[in-house]
């Protein structure tokens, strides 16, 4: 089961030529898949070699191998992890049941909208990305954004396999919809905010990787808890590529706040525009943008449907099983954020209905892990600055804080106070024109932009000055 087989036109583990209706779904959906990666794919290098790893296992151990392959001969393929065997349902009401191998009757609709959501994410950073590789730092960085997309599209196969092959008709038709919407399209948008949003520069990437992506792992994260034992096994390989991406996010946001902190030893300034380093207030504006519209992902912070796909034991909780209560939570309560006129204040709500919050609450802890890896830099060079995470409350447009203005320190404030200060939180037109005036493509081996410090150590123990995308 561990072994991929790659001697197939759709490389998989999970005995597709067992399955000829399903077989030849996927085939016709492929070459739709090539048409719309050749379409809204990355800009150009698509004949160039890229240091790529491809999934060869899904063992824990050594499941990739790495080589120079052209990103439309990627092998995109089907990718399960190993079947826990007896696994049960362990959560809601059909707690200790046998983890369900077809999809239940009554939970047919919601659960291909919980799938068609996700999946729908997954093309869409591609095609917010797609214009990044002609601006990218160094070759090291190239490789990491074509890493990054390939594998969101491989997401996007994870997905579509979930709905051919479980779905029927309506599977094959969310599947070709899944290639039909356009991030950012005002007819055919991509279907969650954020993932409509543009992502024009780099330090826009690495942000996105860093909280978007995290937001993907926390989903991904539910749904591998799911008792339709398919979504789980999918999810689960998703989550070990997953971890790459925010690597990606974490490591270049820091090398960002590494060079600045360079710069601002270098020059004894903190104004390191004219020196052609981003300089860290800004860095901070990115982070609260991206920050905020990443908290919107999570939806209400009191929701039925949330409780319901947990009631029916289709999404869990982050670590369910590691969790030490009933499962059920009818009668426990969590802790929520509320607005009380002027203030915000937390109460106590029922803890199924509360779920959205108590996965943002997780994924805030996580992302805070990393800020204060990022301060760590700035402390280690001696310099009194310190990154934040912005409020939760702050610039959200889903839920109950959809309606105030929030500082970033969570002040509940007037429309006029956020006219007056907004241009010091959030990137502005100018910010965005200086960050864009930064990107200028660095190609040559070994070499990396201003503004971002090299990566202490290459690819797959690759030196740094490996020759990561052919462009000769
Ligand atoms: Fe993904
Ligand atoms: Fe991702």
């Amino acid at each position: 089961m561990a072994g991929i087989d790659y001697t197939t036109l759709i490389p998989n583990n999970v005995n597709l030529h067992e399955n000829r209706r399903l077989q030849r779904a996927l085939e016709d959906w492929q070459p739709k898949f090539l048409e719309w990666w050749q379409d809204m794919g990355p800009t150009g290098f698509q004949t160039k070699d890229v240091y790529l790893r491809t999934a060869i296992s899904v063992d824990a151990q050594g499941w990739a191998k790495f080589g120079y392959t052209r990103m439309p001969d990627y092998r995109w393929g089907i990718f399960l992890a190993e079947p826990e065997p007896g696994r049960q349902v362990n959560f809601g009401d059909h707690k200790g049941q046998p983890a369900w191998q077809e999809v239940p009757g009554e939970y047919r609709s919601t659960l291909r909208r919980l799938i068609v959501t996700q999946g729908d994410t997954e093309p869409a950073s591609v095609e917010q990305q797609r214009h990044l590789g002609r601006t990218c730092p160094s070759l090291y960085d190239l490789r990491n954004l074509f890493q990054v997309n390939v594998e969101e599209g491989r997401h996007l196969w994870a997905m579509v396999y979930i709905l051919d092959a479980h779905f029927g008709r309506d599977g094959r038709e969310e599947s070709e919809a899944l290639l039909q919407r356009r991030s950012g399209d005002a007819d055919k948008p991509r279907i969650l905010g954020a993932f409509n949003e543009k992502t024009p520069d780099w330090l826009s990437f690495f942000m996105f990787c860093f909280f978007t992506d995290r937001d993907g792992k926390y989903q991904l994260a539910s749904l591998a808890e799911s008792g339709f034992d398919p979504l789980s096994q999918t999810c689960r390989f998703m989550l070990t590529e997953e971890a790459h991406h925010m690597f990606v996010g974490e490591t270049g946001i820091m090398r960002i706040v590494q060079r600045a902190c360079e710069l601002m030893r270098e020059h004894k300034t903190d104004d390191l525009r004219k020196h052609g380093g981003i300089d860290l207030r800004t860095v901070q504006k990115y982070l609260n943008f991206h920050c905020s519209v990443s908290l919107d992902l999570f939806g209400s912070e009191i929701s039925t449907n949330a409780a319901n796909f947990y009631t029916a034991g289709l999404k869990g909780r982050f670590e369910e099983t590691k969790k030490q209560d009933d499962h059920l939570l009818k009668g426990s309560t969590y802790t929520v954020a509320e607005l009380d006129g002027e203030r915000i204040v937390t109460r106590e709500e029922g803890a199924l209905v509360s779920l959205n919050e108590r996965l943002r609450d997780d994924y805030v802890a996580d992302c805070a892990r990393g800020v204060a890896r990022w301060n760590e830099v700035i402390k280690k060079h001696g310099i009194d600055f310190e990154l934040r995470l912005p409020h939760r409350a702050f610039h959200r447009a889903i839920g109950i804080f959809a309606d105030v203005r929030v500082s970033p320190d969570g002040q509940v404030i007037s429309q006029a106070g956020w006219d007056a200060k907004h241009c010091d939180w959030l990137p502005t037109e100018e910010d965005k024109a200086f960050i864009q005036s930064l990107m200028r493509p660095v190609t040559e081996p070994g070499k990396f932009a201003n503004w971002i410090a090299p990566p202490a150590r290459g690819i797959n123990g690759q030196p740094v000055d490996f020759e990561y995308v052919r462009l000769a």
